[in-house]
């Protein structure tokens, strides 16, 4: 039996303790041992949340989590923002756990340090849900793609600026209007400046750029523009020309070094981005060998997300088992990436 802490209990957490209740035999027979949840860390014990006292008991809640990471086999961080992520998950790893987590601006900011901790410990850090909700990205470009050369990503990355965009290209919606549905439906960010201008995308676009071109891209390296600036008169316009507005998170290799940036973007109606409608993300990923892929899916959402959740903590549970880990993060070379200025 491998004893499961989660911390955070937003829309992602709650969706992951009830399939970890629900589905505890198949999960259980995946990894290879059954996946205890052990409790979950919140900040408000009491406050009451969708789900909990029904579908998973209120007794799992604590407001203790150091003392719930200290128990744990496998540490899943879904609370999101900086701090006290980073420092549960530097307990978790220095305590032989090993850590899943989905919060994407914690790695684009502190990434080397926390993968750094987790080869020196021995266990695994896995992220997949950090990046494009549920679709399967990190895997396949950090080790399907290892043998080829990757020479571009273009990613809708950001579930809420795309329903946006699609809801004023489709039904005229002004931005807020449009914003709202996002919220209510459940992608946006706790603070959905974070979505409006393209920070979260840009938090994609440095760990996607990382794992593309095996090197390290923090955020500050990333050149963001959200789409605040964006009108219905520009999106009639594009759509004029035979274009659609979307906002891309770019990561090319150039002669110089890598570029990584953000920002809205005219995409032809014929390029199978522009068909990527609603919340859905999708990444174009352009490799000399390969040729063109695309990986397409729910980018954002509970239960999206929650599948690549599981699937990393099945995966590392496994590598528990027979004493394997996953890929090795240390493993970057050191390729330029190029200031702001030069994107
Ligand atoms: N707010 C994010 C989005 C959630 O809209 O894509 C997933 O990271």
């Amino acid at each position: 039996m491998l004893r499961v802490a989660l911390l955070g209990c937003g829309v992602v957490g709650t969706q992951v303790a009830q399939r970890l209740i629900e589905h505890a035999d198949d999960l259980g027979a995946r990894a290879g041992a059954r996946l205890e949840l052990a409790g979950i860390a919140v900040r408000d014990a009491a406050r009451p949340r969708d789900g909990v006292g029904t579908v998973v008991p209120r007794e799992l809640l604590t407001e203790d989590a150091e003392s719930l990471v200290d128990g744990a086999d496998l540490v899943v961080e879904l609370m999101g923002g900086i701090e006290p992520a980073r420092a549960l998950i530097h307990r978790a790893i220095a305590g032989g756990a090993s850590v899943v987590t989905a919060n994407k601006a914690l790695l684009a900011a502190h990434g080397p340090e926390l993968f750094e901790a987790a080869d020196a410990a021995g266990v695994d850090l896995s992220f997949e849900a950090a990046v494009a909700g549920a679709i399967p990205i990190v895997r396949p470009v950090r080790e399907s793609l290892a043998g080829d050369h990757v020479r571009r990503v273009l990613g809708i990355v950001n579930g809420t600026t795309n329903y946006v965009l699609d809801q004023m290209t489709t039904h005229g919606l002004d931005l807020e209007e449009a914003l709202k549905e996002a919220q209510t439906l459940g992608y946006a960010e706790a603070d959905p400046t974070a979505d409006v201008e393209g920070h979260d995308a840009a938090a994609k676009a440095a760990i996607l750029a990382s794992l593309a071109f095996h090197t390290r891209v923090s955020l500050a390296q990333v050149a963001c523009e959200g789409i605040s600036g964006v009108t219905a008169a520009d999106v009639a316009a594009a759509q004029q020309t035979g274009h659609v507005v979307k906002l891309l998170a770019i990561a090319e290799q150039t002669a110089e070094g890598v570029s990584a940036r953000v920002h809205p973007a005219l995409v032809p109606v014929a390029h199978p981005l522009a068909a990527v409608r609603g919340a859905f993300n999708a990444v174009f990923v352009e490799a000399d060998d390969a040729g063109p892929l695309m990986f397409y899916g729910q980018g954002a959402g509970g239960r999206p997300t929650s599948s690549a959740v599981l699937g990393d903590l099945v995966s590392a549970a496994r590598d528990r088992l027979v004493g394997g880990r996953g890929p090795r993060e240390s493993a970057y070379a050191s390729l330029p990436v190029l200031p702001h200025d030069a994107a």
